[in-house]
């Protein structure tokens, strides 16, 4: 049976229209890097905008999750999943939605009633318990031992900060051969989440301010991976008919067995499809050090570290073989993956190239450089290898980790940091130790740089981002992508905006993060694997979110006023504007 197929059938026969999958990368919207749920790209149809297909959709979306990024390994997370959705758009709501879900189970895919439990949102001091949609599911035969009732963190949905939101409930299929227990206990992991309704009647504002919407809506979202395993009955997604023949390739390619080399081989596979999805998305993405190309390359390079361990040949088309078994068993639901087979290839073997060079030189000073006998590599090593070598401090931390070594990380970020001040002070051309009084004007064209950027961007276009940018204490420079002069009307909206908010007096915010939040929330960072995984990120109100070292005023308010002296072509596509503060 192929789930897929069956699900938009389903929903077509009850008045829903299958919509295409979106591209991985959405369109419109420069806040999140890659669609993570079916609903992102129907977002202003939540909001009430009238859909040209009908208030009742269902598709299958391609997503990718960072978020469990580190987990990738282990038996059920993947950076790539598929999300089968349903939605009403203001048109049916809690009872039918839930019907819709239950006869799909027990009906179309044939789960028994006993294996299915159910979590309902218990509602807080704003908004009451869902009794609409428990009742529901009594209706329908659950029985009140299979309902769990659960507070905001479990059973309320929203897509990041703010945005359409609502009480959902969750069904849980039982992953075992035990016996199953009478009473539902959403904490026994032999239960799993396979399918969210999310009964989407709130918006939540940046102020977490929250407002009824204009219509009610369903959004549901059933992970294509998880149920298909659920219904092959492993309890390794791996093991399912979606990834059984890329792992047999695998063990075929590098003669060893999956059982014992589990963690590298999934973390090939999945990396692997997720590169391809990724490089064959219409957005043209190539792996970079920034936004999009940089988790590119962070996945290529990941997987390529893993064929190292299993003792693939770097020379050898591993990697090829399993990105063309992708595009084969997924083009005809994705046709961009037959469209764009060639530049995937590409993509994929110009990264590895580049990435064998790094590493092969890096493991050679690796060897030379660090004394096996010690248990600790120290900061000025780890340090040296990074700097010098350009090897990356996580493989640091993973070679040593092969070795029984730990790594001084603490002494490594403290290193980067007093790196970082000096070569800000150094290409400055006066270091004169401690902050001199034009460290304070400097301080200012700092954060008048993250601000001109944000302006840029609203005026020219998303694209923008910083290509290079050096400060004096009498003006910065920036430098950015634009394949045009700027007009006179777009300089003077620049600086109009950038003038607007230094009036709006806006606090600028110190962050420490994981490089890997950092980018998921969307903070702009050139050159983002010269950071450690502790990044500092300024953020100006919701204009502005960098990774940035600093340093940089409290309140825009302090910067005086700011006006564009030139603009002119640095090179092809780039330009250059040097601004000033009066
Ligand atoms: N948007 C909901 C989710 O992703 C359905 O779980």
């Amino acid at each position: 049976m192929n789930i897929r197929d069956e699900f938009i059938k389903f929903f077509e026969k009850n008045g829903h229209k299958q919509i295409p999958s979106s591209p991985i990368v959405p369109e419109n919207d420069p806040t999140v890097l890659f669609n993570t749920a079916g609903m992102q790209p129907l977002v202003p149809y939540l909001m009430g905008e009238e859909h040209p297909y009908g208030r009742r959709l269902c598709d299958y979306q391609k997503c990718v999750r960072l978020t469990d990024l580190d987990e990738i390994g282990d038996k059920t997370h993947h950076t790539f999943f598929e999300m089968l959705g349903n939605w009403s758009l203001g048109d049916y709501f809690k009872k039918e939605a839930i019907g819709y879900s239950f006869e799909f189970l027990t009906k179309v895919l044939n789960i028994p009633l006993e294996r299915l439990a159910i979590t309902v949102f218990a509602g807080d001091n704003k908004i009451p318990r869902d009794e609409v949609a428990a009742n529901r599911w009594k209706e329908l035969g659950i029985s009140e031992d299979r309902i769990a009732y659960l507070g905001a963190e479990d059973n309320f949905w929203i897509a990041g900060e703010s945005g359409p939101c609502g009480g959902d409930t969750e069904i849980f299929y039982f992953r075992s051969d035990d016996d199953i227990p009478e009473k539902f206990d959403p904490s026994d992991d032999r239960w799993v989440e396979i399918w969210n309704n999310v009964f989407m009647e709130f918006y939540k504002d940046e102020n977490g301010n929250i407002t009824e919407l204009k219509q009610k809506n369903v959004d549901t979202g059933m992970g294509l991976e998880r149920i298909v395993a659920v219904l092959e009955g492993v309890d390794d997604n791996y093991k399912s008919s979606i990834w059984s023949d890329i792992i047999k390739r695998l063990e075929k390619i590098s003669g060893l067995s999956y059982e014992g080399n589990e963690k590298s081989m999934r973390i090939i596979a999945d990396h692997i499809r997720t590169s391809v999805f990724i490089a064959a998305d219409p957005a043209g993405i190539k792996p970079s050090n920034t936004d999009q190309g940089y988790i590119l390359r962070r996945l290529i390079r990941r997987y390529i570290r893993q064929a190292r361990k299993l003792g693939l040949l770097m020379e050898s088309d591993f990697d090829e073989q399993i990105a063309l078994m992708v595009i084969e068993k997924y083009e005809k639901y994705y046709s961009e993956l037959f469209d764009n087979k060639q530049v995937v290839l590409d993509v994929l073997s110009s990264e590895k190239k580049k990435f064998v060079k790094t590493l092969e030189k890096g493991l050679r000073e690796f060897e030379k450089l660090v004394d096996m006998d010690t248990k600790v590599i120290n900061k000025d090593i780890a340090f040296k290898l990074y700097d010098t070598y350009g090897f990356p401090i996580e493989l640091t931390l993973e070679e040593a980790d092969d070795r029984g070594m730990k790594v001084d990380l603490d002494g490594f970020y403290e290193k980067f940091r007093e790196h970082q001040e000096k070569s800000r002070t150094a290409s400055k051309g006066k270091f004169k130790g401690g902050l001199s009084g034009n460290s304070e004007v400097e301080t200012k064209y700092h954060t008048a740089t993250h601000l001109l950027n944000a302006a840029l961007k609203k005026v020219i276009g998303p694209e923008v981002h910083q290509l290079g940018s050096n400060i004096t204490p009498e003006r910065l420079r920036f430098d950015f992508p634009c394949d045009h002069k700027m007009t006179d009307e777009e300089k003077k909206q620049t600086e109009e905006l950038v003038n607007k908010w230094i009036e709006e007096d806006l606090p600028v915010e110190k962050l420490e993060m994981s490089k890997e939040k950092a980018i998921q929330s969307g903070a702009e960072c050139t050159f983002i694997d010269r950071y450690p995984d502790v990044v500092t990120v300024y953020k100006i109100d919701d204009i502005s979110m960098e990774l940035c070292g600093g340093p940089h005023v409290s309140h825009t308010g302090e910067l005086g006023h700011f006006k564009i002296k030139k603009e002119e072509a640095s090179s092809a596509g780039v330009r250059r504007i040097k601004a000033i503060l009066e």
